[in-house]
């Protein structure tokens, strides 16, 4: 069951008009949230980053945060013994005809499902993974979390197309995040993060990261990282809420450090895992 407009229904009932303008103008916005042991995880950190985004491109907030909160314990209830991700989006609604100006009188359409998030295979956290450093061609509001995501997904695809599975997008000599997911670098012992701004988005697991690093008394900093900083880092990781913090062992096809996840990584890891345990015991 999928949730669409107030109603729950299977997804192959779920049907939208073709004058919606996410469809046709790719005008919405969009949050990914996983849930471990049927807990939404940082719910509130990720429905702010909503709000932060139907703000930027002026959508109402078709509801409250107590709203939303039911929806989605809703959909994930189908099955809580499964680790799952809600997606959410809500675009501006269909308008009477296509025009790229905000129409007046539009019903935000709201659509939302989950799914099974799979375990991060073993594989990848014994070896990490290949990233290539591509030119960063998307948008000046790379903070909002838009559905309009071409960009990022022919830069994923070039980076898969050259054997990497992700791509560390640059710009203006500066290495910014991934096509999907924000970007650490470590060096001399210290955990470096870029700065938010407007050329990257704002993410949850990134200030967890951040968070969890101080509370363990990590050395870190968010600051920017040179590409040429990024070539030597020590280690690399990329996070995101469905893949969490994974080692990058490959930059352009040259070893990161020893070639292997970083010590650094390892401990990270076991904080950010610990957090999840607490989670499904209802700590957090
Ligand atoms: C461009 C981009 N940066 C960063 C992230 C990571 O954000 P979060 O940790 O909130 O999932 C994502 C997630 O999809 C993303 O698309």
């Amino acid at each position: 069951m999928v949730f669409l407009n107030g109603k729950m229904l299977p997804i192959e009932e779920a049907n939208i008009s073709v004058l919606d303008r996410g469809f046709l103008l790719g005008d919405g916005v969009y949050e990914v949230i996983p849930a471990y042991g049927g807990k939404l995880f940082r719910l509130q950190q990720h429905l702010q980053r909503l709000q932060n985004s139907l703000d930027a491109i002026r959508i109402s907030n078709p509801y409250t945060g107590a709203e939303w909160e039911q929806i989605l314990n809703d959909l994930i209830a189908q099955d809580s013994s499964l680790d799952q991700s809600v997606y959410l989006q809500v675009t501006r609604g269909a308008a009477a005809k296509r025009d790229h100006a905000f129409p007046d009188k539009v019903t935000p359409t709201v659509f939302a499902m989950c799914n099974p998030i799979p375990a991060v295979a073993e594989t990848l956290l014994q070896q990490g993974i290949a990233a290539v450093c591509l030119d960063d061609i998307r948008w000046q509001r790379c903070d909002i979390k838009a559905i309009t995501l071409l960009a990022n997904a022919m830069l994923r695809q070039q980076a898969h197309d050259e054997g990497a599975a992700e791509a560390i997008l640059i710009s203006a000599g500066y290495a910014l995040e991934g096509a999907a997911s924000n970007l650490f670098i470590v060096d001399a012992g210290k955990i470096i993060t870029p700065p938010k701004s407007s050329h990257l988005l704002p993410g949850v697991t990134r200030d967890l990261v951040l968070e969890l690093a101080a509370q363990h008394q990590l050395q870190h900093v968010e600051q920017a990282i040179p590409k040429q900083q990024l070539e030597q880092a020590d280690e690399i990781w990329m996070t995101s809420s469905t893949k969490e913090i994974l080692p990058v062992t490959t930059l352009d096809q040259r070893p990161v450090g020893d070639g292997k996840p970083g010590p650094t990584w390892k401990k990270m890891i076991e904080y950010f895992s610990l957090y999840k345990q607490q989670l499904r015991t209802g700590q957090h």
